[in-house]
C-alpha cells in the first residue's frame, strides 16, 4: 500500500511530520507493508496535512489529518472515515485547475528521478538538445511566456538578448528569493518538483549558451533548500547536469546559493551583487543583466515559475501553452491565495479568470464570514483592490490598467475589519525597513511617508495632499520598483477607501 503525506513546509507547519511518524508506527505495529511517500503539497492548504492512499480507482484523500486520526484510518481500511474526501482529483479546488507548471507537484516523490521521467519529465530537455539555440528561444517566445517574478517581461526576448551577446562565459540565474506577502509558489515547486526547475534551467542554458547556473534562494526556506540541494546532487549523478548533459556534449553546472533574507535581494541586480558576495544593493540599469549580469557577464535572470514553465512548453510545444490565457497574458498563472479566505492555497489557471471568481468561487470568500473589503494583489508593492474591481480579468494588462499589478500573483484577502490607513502605513514602513538605501526618494521618502500617515491618523487633513505628492516623487524618482511601486498600495488605499483616511477633525464636523 502506498500512502502519501506531504513534506511541504506548509504541511509540516500543521503537523505532517507527526502524521508521517504515526503512519510508520501504525504500519509497523500491524505488520502492514506500507510505502510512505513524502510528496509535495497538492496546494489545498486548508486540508493539510492531506493524507492520500493509492487505490485502483485513483488516489483518495483524507484531511486535515492529525496523528491521532491515523489508527482509526487504518482500522477503517482507509475507507469510510469522517476525514475522507473521496478521490483527490475530484476535489473541486483541484479539478477546476489547469495544471501546467504544477502538474507533477503533489503527485510524485519529489526526489525520484524515475517517477519524474515516468510523468513526462526530461522530455523538454531531450527535445531542446536536438534543437538549435535559436529554435529553443523561438519556441519560448512563441509561447508568450512572460516573467512570473513581477515585471512580466517576455522571457523569449530576454533569452534572445543573452544568446546574441558575445562572451566567453554566460550564466543562468534563478531568482528563488520569493519575499512577497502571500506567495509560496516558488517554494512549493522547489519542495514538490525540484527537477522541473533544474530541467528549465538546463534548457535556458542550452538556449543562450551558458555553462553555469545558480539558484538564489533564501535562508527562510530550509525545506526547499534541502530538497533542491538533494535534487541537484541526484541530477548530477544521473548525468542530467555536469560536463556532458544527457550525453549532449554540453556542460551545465548548477549550484544552490542561500541569501540571508532581505526583500530587496529579490530585485535582480541586488541579487547579482549578493551572489557575487557583495552587499545586496540595487545596481543602476543600463547595463541590463542580460548583457552585463553576474560577474559582468551576460546573464539570464528568471523567476522559478518562469523557468519551471519551460520544460512543458518545449515538451508540448508553444501552441499548447499559448492556447491558454487572454490578450498578451498567455499560458497559466499559479495563483497564490492567502489572507482571510476559507480555501487558501495554490490554484493554477489560465489568465482571464476574474478577481471576483478567484475570491468568491475559488477561495470561498472570507474565513471570518465577514464581507470582503480589499484584496492586495502582487505582494507588498501591489495595489489594494475594492470589491468594485471584482470584474477585473486576471491579466497583466487589466491589472496595470486599473492601477495595480499581477506581480508574482499572490493575493491577500482582507475582510471589512481591516483599517486601510494602517495598511498604507504598513506599506511605507515596509519600504523604509527594506530599502537598500541607494536612492533618496525611497530611503528618505518611505520614512517621511510613515510620519505623514501618522499625521493623517492624528487628524491633520492637510497632510493628505502631502502624502499624494510624496508618493508621486517616490514613483517617478526611485531607482527600482521597491520605492517606485510602494505608492501603489498607499494610493490605492487612499483612493478606494477614503473613509479610513477621514480625519478626526472631519469626523467632528
Ligand atoms: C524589490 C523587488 C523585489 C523583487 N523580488 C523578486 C523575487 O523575490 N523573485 C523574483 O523572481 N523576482 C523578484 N523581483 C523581480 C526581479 O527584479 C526580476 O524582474 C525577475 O527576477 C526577472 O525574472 P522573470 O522575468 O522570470 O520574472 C523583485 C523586484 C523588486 C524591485
Ligand atoms: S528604490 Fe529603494 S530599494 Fe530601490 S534602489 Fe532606491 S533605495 Fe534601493
Amino acid at each position: 500500500m502506498r500512502i502519501f503525506v506531504p513534506r511541504d513546509a506548509a504541511a509540516k507547519a500543521v503537523g505532517a511530520e507527526a502524521v508521517a511518524a504515526a503512519v510508520r508506527a501504525e504500519a509497523a505495529a500491524r505488520g502492514l507493508p506500507v510505502e510512505l511517500v513524502r510528496n509535495g503539497s497538492r496546494g489545498m492548504v486548508w486540508l493539510e496535512p492531506l493524507l492520500e492512499v493509492e487505490t485502483s480507482e485513483g488516489r483518495i484523500a483524507f484531511g486535515p489529518v492529525t496523528a491521532a486520526d491515523v489508527p482509526a484510518l487504518f482500522d477503517a481500511g482507509f475507507g469510510a472515515h469522517p476525514k475522507a474526501l473521496g478521490l483527490t482529483a475530484e476535489i473541486p479546488f483541484l479539478k477546476k485547475q489547469t495544471r501546467f507548471t504544477f502538474a507533477r507537484v503533489g503527485l510524485i516523490d519529489p526526489l525520484s528521478l524515475s517517477e519524474y521521467q515516468a510523468q513526462g519529465g526530461l522530455a523538454g530537455l531531450h527535445k531542446a538538445i536536438a534543437m538549435s539555440p535559436e529554435a529553443i528561444v523561438a519556441e519560448v517566445a512563441d509561447s508568450g511566456l512572460r516573467g512570473r517574478g513581477g515585471a512580466g517581461f517576455p522571457t523569449g526576448i530576454k533569452w534572445k538578448t543573452v544568446l546574441g551577446a558575445e562572451a566567453a562565459q554566460k550564466y543562468v540565474v534563478c531568482n528563488a528569493d520569493e519575499g512577497d506577502s502571500g506567495t509560496f509558489a516558488d517554494r512549493m515547486l522547489m519542495e514538490g518538483d525540484p527537477f522541473t526547475l533544474i530541467e528549465g534551467m538546463a534548457i535556458a542554458a542550452l538556449a543562450v549558451g551558458a555553462t553555469r547556473g545558480y539558484i538564489y534562494s533564501r535562508s527562510e526556506y530550509p525545506d526547499a533548500n534541502e530538497v533542491m540541494g538533494q535534487a541537484i546532487a541526484i541530477a548530477r549523478a544521473a548525468g542530467v547536469l555536469g560536463p556532458d548533459m544527457l550525453g549532449s556534449g554540453r556542460a551545465f553546472e548548477l549550484e544552490l546559493r542561500v541569501g540571508a533574507g532581505a526583500y530587496v535581494c529579490g530585485e535582480e541586480t541586488a541579487l547579482l551583487n549578493s551572489l557575487e558576495g557583495k552587499r545586496g544593493v540595487v545596481r543602476a540599469k543600463p547595463p541590463i543583466p542580460a548583457l552585463q549580469g553576474l560577474f559582468g557577464q551576460p546573464t539570464v535572470v528568471n523567476n522559478v515559475l518562469s523557468l519551471a514553465a519551460v520544460p512543458e512548453i518545449l515538451a508540448q510545444g508553444a501552441a499548447a501553452y499559448v492556447a491558454h490565457g487572454v490578450g498578451r497574458s498567455r499560458g497559466t498563472i499559479p495563483l497564490q491565495i492567502a489572507g482571510n479566505v476559507r480555501f487558501g492555497g495554490l490554484f493554477e489557471t489560465g489568465f482571464g479568470i476574474t478577481l471576483g471568481e478567484i475570491v468568491n468561487d475559488i477561495a470561498g470568500g472570507t474565513a471570518s464570514g465577514r464581507p470582503v473589503k480589499a484584496v492586495q494583489v502582487g505582494g507588498p508593492l501591489g495595489a489594494y483592490h475594492p470589491v468594485s474591481d471584482f470584474g477585473l480579468p486576471f491579466s497583466y494588462e487589466d491589472f496595470a490598467g486599473s492601477g495595480g499589478l499581477v506581480g508574482h500573483a499572490g493575493l491577500v484577502v482582507h475582510d471589512d475589519s481591516v483599517d486601510m490607513l494602517q495598511m498604507a502605513r504598513f506599506a511605507l514602513e515596509f519600504c523604509a525597513i527594506e530599502s537598500c538605501g541607494k536612492c533618496t526618494p525611497c530611503r528618505i521618502g518611505a520614512v517621511r511617508g510613515v510620519e505623514v500617515v501618522d499625521r493623517i491618523a492624528a487628524g491633520d487633513a492637510a497632510a493628505i495632499p502631502l502624502l499624494t505628492d510624496l508618493c508621486q516623487t517616490m514613483k517617478l524618482g526611485s531607482l527600482c520598483a521597491l520605492g517606485g511601486f510602494t505608492p501603489y498600495p498607499v494610493l490605492s488605499a487612499l483612493t478606494h477607501f477614503p473613509d479610513d483616511f477621514a480625519t478626526l477633525q472631519e469626523a467632528a464636523e
